[in-house]
């Protein structure tokens, strides 16, 4: 099998046969969100099944495309449905889109997600800015060989999640008059949702919302020296003592309700980005 840098050449190759723009920003589209990817203009869409070195998403609520094309003016590169560990992928190749999208141009990458809210502040529907996490996927994308092509053997963690961008859309969501909070994403591996006792032991730990992805693309993301904004939504309520059930659709469903406010962010802070490049 080749090496991680000569799968990332292979699949720039092949975007870069239907597509010939740089995109400045990649775009990770989580669940229930992927109707976002209908507001990129002048779009060109490819199946990751035309893509050689990705694996297969299977998670509901995830299309399973690249939608390139301009977004508020900037040429983006959009992951319409991403791959999650739990569905068995490794989780170096959950993250390697992300090598992807940083080796197509894209020096900024905007993730989203669908997670539980633990902070008993946050509403289903709220969306949060992610200001730090905490990685309990136990594993990460950088463990192996490093190849010092790809980016440092021990990237710096402190501020992973850019404070100017984080900034920028809080004020988007202030000027469009719906509540955006900041706080801290818990990465978890699922595919269970959490006991009573793992709800209340992340919330206890630090966690305001929790969810089971973005943390590889992250990282992998810090180590290629990007820029990321983070969004999460909240699209559950996680209170450990009026625990309700939870579900799959339901999740999706309150994802998808909340989409309007996360593309109002999104485009804002793509509109105000040149301001703070
Ligand atoms: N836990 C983990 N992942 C999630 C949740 C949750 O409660 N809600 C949406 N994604």
């Amino acid at each position: 099998m080749s090496d991680t840098f000569t799968q990332v050449a292979d699949v720039v190759a092949a975007v870069e046969d239907h597509w010939a723009i740089q995109p400045k920003v990649g775009i990770i589209l989580g669940s229930g969100l992927g109707g976002l990817a209908d507001r990129i203009a002048d779009s060109v869409t490819i199946d990751y099944t035309a893509l050689p070195h990705l694996p297969r998403s299977t998670a509901i609520g995830h299309a399973g495309r690249l939608v390139c094309g301009m977004l508020a003016g900037v040429p983006v590169v959009a992951m319409q449905g991403r791959f999650h560990a739990y569905e068995g992928h490794s989780i170096h190749q959950v993250a390697f889109p992300v090598r992807v999208m940083h080796a197509l141009g894209a020096s900024t990458l905007v993730v989203s997600n669908a997670a539980g809210g633990l902070n008993p502040m946050y509403q289903v529907g709220d969306i949060m800015v992610i200001d730090d996490h905490l990685n309990l996927m136990l594993r990460n994308p950088l463990v192996g060989e490093n190849d010092p092509r790809l980016g440092p053997r021990w990237p710096d963690m402190s501020a992973p999640y850019d404070r100017q961008l984080a900034s920028l859309a809080q004020q988007v969501a202030r000027r469009n008059d719906f509540i955006c909070h900041r706080g801290v994403y818990v990465g978890m591996l699922g595919p269970t949702y959490e006991t009573r006792a793992e709800y209340r032991m992340v919330r206890r730990i630090g966690g305001d919302v929790v969810g089971m992805s973005t943390v590889p693309e992250v990282i992998v993301a810090v180590q290629l020296g990007m820029r990321v904004l983070g969004l999460s939504t909240v699209t559950n309520a996680c209170s450990p003592d009026q625990l309700g059930e939870t579900s799959g659709e339901q999740v999706i469903a309150a994802a998808a309700g909340a989409s309007e406010k996360l593309m109002t962010i999104v485009e804002g802070v793509l509109a105000g980005m040149s301001n703070v490049e």
